[in-house]
């Protein structure tokens, strides 16, 4: 008696912080979260004398006891979605006080399924396409979050507001339109089950398997012209083109009036000029252009010998305006000799021209 009015002196004096009796019973945890199935406890104690405490609760009710100051309720298997234990106190002024367990029952799905609703097969690019995940039996509804995935990258959460505790089906669905980057890409949802920090840490979580996607789409070049400088021998032209399904190839040389199929998507050629390579499928086609320039040393040789011969022409041109310039001197001084061979072949030239 005299504890309760002390109890009540502290209330009035502490501005009413402790709001009534409830807060005489102290639970530990104040909130619960377990999963299906899994064991449950939690203590209820107390620091005031009383007649009597015990618990009510759907599963494993505890009898009331009197002289103790803690009261452990316990469930092994806990199986009931909605359980809400509470903890009561006979106090000796012969009121009761009593405090409720919040307790969040949780269930990963049984199942988590991913497919594709409308595209059954593969993909053209830019078609559109729905994707969905199918939940089965999950708990609580609203603490789930559900994830796309592509390729390890995180797509787009969904969470839920509804407050039904039991187990729910739920069908989530995404539009995607995939492109060509997307051929082959795996695709997953993944279902996590936030219960805040009460809960268990990292949060419990569940994925599906995934499922992979085909792309196909028309041919594509990432460079539509190359040039290529010829070297010794043949060169291998490579025009292979990203396509699904794989590309037809033709090709126009320079050379030949017709085209030329081949399933090949190489083609080797040892002369210059420009090669042009189509590839084709079903969903359309793309040119590349290769420019086989001259051999590079080809040129190196026909400059070497311009260079070369106008050398050789510049010092004849010299030696012959400086022979020209001493002729005059070298005719007054030796008028009698005969002009040497060199000298009479140039003046005989000159002389015999016009006569021809
Ligand atoms: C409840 O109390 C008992 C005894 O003090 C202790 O061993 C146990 O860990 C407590 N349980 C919880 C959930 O706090
Ligand atoms: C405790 O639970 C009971 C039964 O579920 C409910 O009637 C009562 O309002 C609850 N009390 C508090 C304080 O939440
Ligand atoms: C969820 O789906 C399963 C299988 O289709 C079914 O057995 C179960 O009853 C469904 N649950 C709810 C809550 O609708
Ligand atoms: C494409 O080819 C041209 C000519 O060969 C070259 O200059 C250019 O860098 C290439 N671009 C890419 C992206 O490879
Ligand atoms: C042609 O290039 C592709 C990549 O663009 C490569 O995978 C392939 O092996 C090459 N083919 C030849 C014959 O070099
Ligand atoms: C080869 O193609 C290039 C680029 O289109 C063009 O400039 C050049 O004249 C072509 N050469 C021949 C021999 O057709």
């Amino acid at each position: 008696m005299a504890c309760l009015d002390f109890f009540r002196v502290v209330c009035l004096s502490a501005c009413c912080i402790l709001r009534g009796a409830s807060e005489i019973l102290v639970l530990e945890p104040s909130r619960l979260v377990v999963e299906y199935g899994a064991k449950a406890s939690a203590n209820c104690s107390t620091y005031i004398s009383h007649n009597g405490m015990g618990w009510e609760a759907s599963e494993g009710p505890v009898d009331m006891v009197e002289n103790v100051q803690l009261l452990t309720w316990t469930v092994p298997t806990l199986t009931h979605w909605d359980i809400q234990p509470i903890c009561y106190i006979n106090l000796e002024d012969g009121s009761q006080a009593e405090r409720n367990l919040s307790v969040t029952v949780y269930k990963l799905p049984d199942t988590l399924s991913i497919s594709f609703k409308n595209c059954p097969g593969p993909v053209t690019e830019g078609e559109t396409c729905r994707l969905q995940c199918d939940i089965q039996n999950v708990a609580p509804v609203r603490y789930l979050k559900v994830t796309w995935y592509k390729q390890f990258r995180m797509e787009q959460t969904t969470s839920f507001t509804e407050t039904t505790i039991t187990p729910v089906n739920k069908s989530i669905s995404c539009m995607i339109q995939p492109s060509r980057n997307d051929d082959g890409a795996k695709y997953w949802c993944e279902a996590k089950l936030e219960l805040g920090p009460d809960g268990p840490q990292p949060p419990p979580t569940k994925k599906s398997d995934p499922v992979s996607i085909t792309v196909h789409y028309k041919p594509v070049f990432s460079n539509d012209t190359e040039i290529i400088e010829a070297g010794d021998g043949e060169i291998t032209l490579n025009c292979t083109a990203r396509a699904n399904p794989p590309s037809e190839y033709t090709w126009e040389t320079p050379y030949q009036e017709k085209a030329v199929k081949l399933s090949a998507p190489s083609l080797s050629v040892s002369r210059s000029g420009n090669y042009t390579c189509t590839a084709s499928n079903q969903y359309g086609k793309a040119k590349k252009l290769f420019i086989i320039k001259p051999k590079y040393r080809d040129n190196t040789t026909l400059w070497t010998i311009l260079v070369v011969g106008l050398l050789i022409a510049a010092l004849l041109i010299t030696v012959y305006i400086i022979k020209k310039r001493y002729t005059p001197c070298k005719r007054s001084a030796n008028q009698s000799k005969s002009p040497s061979p060199a000298v009479q072949r140039e003046e005989g030239e000159e002389l015999v021209s016009p006569v021809k």
